[in-house]
């Protein structure tokens, strides 16, 4: 009998080059995933699984939902968007952290008067000013945050910070560092129960690859 492929949920865009690294160095072939056009669902004959493209915030949709058993999607999205799955390895690469930043010479911290905060990770940003015991209003913003301080739309951002490029072109500096980021393999609560074997073997086999050098 046929079974159905393992649905993997991959993030479009920077992680992807990493995970094709990854599943070519424990011996899978990625002709479909380096010749993709326009296709979104990509069969990764090999290791009985398919491929689907997808942006971040869906990745966690497809995996929560069940229409994929597994999902590789960054710590970020995982903490504002997810609620029910199983984190079940930290792949290590596409590490960046998520920061407090200002107009360079500003003092977020100083003074009483009411702060606003501009993000694409509003629960991120509110946990963390919960923390700081500040009352803060946060802004959803989709893109490009670094533009809100200037603007005059926030005193401050919650983003994502890889090389420091965009915040050092801006004119921005970091003020505070809230937490690291990396690309974490996430899995489907009731997949994990009813392929059990599949699942645990292939993750077994990408861990393999992960203690193996570069
Ligand atoms: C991310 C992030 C920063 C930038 C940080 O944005 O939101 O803007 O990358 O990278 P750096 O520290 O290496 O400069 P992204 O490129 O994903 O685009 P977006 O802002 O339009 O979402």
């Amino acid at each position: 009998m046929m079974t159905k492929p393992l649905r993997i949920a991959l993030t479009k865009g920077r992680l992807e080059k990493d995970t094709v690294t990854l599943l070519e160095r424990v011996g899978l072939d990625c002709q479909n995933l380096h010749h993709k056009g326009r296709r979104l669902i990509l069969p990764l004959p090999q290791a009985g699984a398919e491929v689907v493209l997808a942006k971040a915030a869906d990745v966690i949709t497809y995996v929560e939902s069940g229409v994929c058993d597994i999902g590789i999607v960054g710590k970020d999205t995982i903490q504002e968007y997810a609620s029910s799955l199983y984190e079940l390895l930290d792949l290590g690469f596409g590490r960046c952290r998520f920061a407090l930043a200002v107009k360079q010479g500003s003092h977020f911290f100083e003074g009483y008067a009411p702060k606003t905060i501009a993000t694409k990770y509003p629960k991120i940003a509110r946990s963390y000013f919960e923390k700081q015991r500040m009352d803060v209003s946060v802004v959803k913003i989709e893109g490009s945050v670094e533009l809100a301080p200037l603007l005059g739309l926030a005193d401050g951002i919650v983003d994502i910070v890889e090389t420091g490029a965009t915040l050092r072109e801006n004119g921005l500096e970091v003020s505070r560092w809230i937490c690291d980021i990396s690309a974490r393999l996430v899995v489907n609560v009731a997949s994990l129960k009813l392929r059990k074997f599949e699942i645990e073997s292939f993750v077994t086999r990408l861990e393999r690859g992960l203690n193996r050098e570069l």
